[in-house]
């Protein structure tokens, strides 16, 4: 994944003398491969670690940032500068309308949705904001 192109589309919003703060949501297989993008940039650094398996907490001590339970928690704790969301399909919609209600920029894994139909209305209601 190219972290260096997150940073690129945030770069009107972001002070680029600071690094990208950037959370993971959900660090299973992909996951991990953003993990290792988001240490080897220069540009970004790891905010923090939502999962819901507990075990996962140890990529979070490893990189000693906080580590959640749920995207709500992120949000209400401590907002980052973008989220990565690598969670199972069926959660892709939910927690991405999350992250953007709270106009936190996701990059998302495909597919942007269990239910096309659902995301394209959801979506574009977005867009009219
Ligand atoms: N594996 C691939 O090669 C690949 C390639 C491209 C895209 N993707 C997409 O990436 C996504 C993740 O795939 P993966 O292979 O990394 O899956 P995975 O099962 O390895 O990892 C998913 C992670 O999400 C966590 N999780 C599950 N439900 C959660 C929830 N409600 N909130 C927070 N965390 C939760 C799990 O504990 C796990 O750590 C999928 O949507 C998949 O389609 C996968």
């Amino acid at each position: 994944m190219d972290i260096d192109r997150i940073t690129l589309n945030l770069r009107l919003n972001i002070n680029l003398k600071k690094k990208l703060k950037i959370a993971i949501v959900g660090i299973g297989l992909m996951g991990s491969q953003h993990l290792r993008a988001i240490s080897a940039s220069k540009k970004a650094k790891l905010h923090s670690i939502v999962d819901v398996n507990k075990k996962s907490i140890i990529h979070a001590k490893r990189f000693k940032v906080p580590f959640y339970k749920t995207s709500d928690e992120l949000i209400k704790n401590n907002k980052p500068d973008a989220v990565i969301v690598a969670t199972p399909n069926q959660f892709h919609e939910k927690h991405t309308m999350s992250f953007l209600n709270a106009k936190i920029p996701v990059l998302l894994e495909k597919p942007i949705s269990d239910d096309i139909s659902k995301a394209k209305k959801n979506y574009l209601k977005l867009k009219k904001k």
